[in-house]
């Protein structure tokens, strides 16, 4: 009983390290994630996400009941839908060494996304909720490079 306390005591000690740790990670913005993927950064430049901010009025916009959906960022610090929306703050996984080593870019914060973190935005709280469907709306996010 006390060896199994003692283990769940150390994991939650490292959860909460962990979690502390994420809280760290910032946003850095899609200019920084175009240096190294102009294809994706292009194409998305051109959809309603990179310019969602803009979809809003001026008084919306200072509205934290608008803007949760239509920034990036836990203190929405991006304006738009951005890259990080959708694949985690990059602060840390945005070096090459990391960025070319898909567990280690992973394990610093980056996100393969999935339905369920569209499904954040993307429902019945959004004000003009017109439905979701993965396998129709995920291949227009933004092209994808071609495999070489
Ligand atoms: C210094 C260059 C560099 C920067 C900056 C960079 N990446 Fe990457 N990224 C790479 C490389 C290299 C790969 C692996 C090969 C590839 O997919 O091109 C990669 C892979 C990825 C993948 C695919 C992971 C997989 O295996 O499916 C995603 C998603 C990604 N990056 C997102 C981002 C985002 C978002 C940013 C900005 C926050 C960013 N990257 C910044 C170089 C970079
Ligand atoms: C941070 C919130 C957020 C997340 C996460 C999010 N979306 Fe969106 N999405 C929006 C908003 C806001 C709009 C509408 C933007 C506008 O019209 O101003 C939108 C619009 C779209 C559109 C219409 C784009 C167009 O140009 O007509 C598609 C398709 C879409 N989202 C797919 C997805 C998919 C697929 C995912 C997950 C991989 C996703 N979204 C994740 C907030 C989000
Ligand atoms: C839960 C997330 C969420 C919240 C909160 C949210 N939106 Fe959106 N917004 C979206 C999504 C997702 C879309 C894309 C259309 C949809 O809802 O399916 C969108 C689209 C829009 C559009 C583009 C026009 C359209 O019909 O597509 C406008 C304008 C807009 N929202 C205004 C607002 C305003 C104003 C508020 C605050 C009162 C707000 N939104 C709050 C997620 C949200
Ligand atoms: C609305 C959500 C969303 C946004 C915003 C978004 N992505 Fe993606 N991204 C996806 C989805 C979905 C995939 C496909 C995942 C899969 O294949 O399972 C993907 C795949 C990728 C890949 C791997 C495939 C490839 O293209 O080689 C890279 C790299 C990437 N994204 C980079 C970016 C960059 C850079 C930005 C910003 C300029 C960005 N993404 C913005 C959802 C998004």
């Amino acid at each position: 009983m006390r060896k199994k306390l003692t283990v769940l005591a150390a994991s939650a000690a490292l959860l909460l390290a962990a979690s502390a740790y994420a809280q760290n990670r910032t946003y850095i913005g899609a200019d920084k994630c175009r240096i190294c993927h102009k294809v994706e950064h292009t194409s998305w430049a051109k959809t309603k996400h990179a310019k969602a901010m803009e979809s809003l009025k001026p008084e919306e916009q200072k509205k934290p009941e608008c803007i949760q959906c239509h920034t990036t960022g836990t203190k929405n610090e991006l304006p738009g839908v951005q890259c990080e929306a959708c694949h985690g703050p990059g602060s840390d996984y945005k070096t090459m060494s990391i960025m070319k080593d898909r567990q280690k870019a992973i394990a610093a914060g980056l996100i393969i996304p999935s339905e369920k973190g569209c499904v954040g935005c993307h429902n019945q709280k959004s004000p003009t909720f017109k439905g979701f469907n993965w396998a129709e709306m995920s291949p227009k996010v933004h092209d994808k490079k071609k495999k070489a």
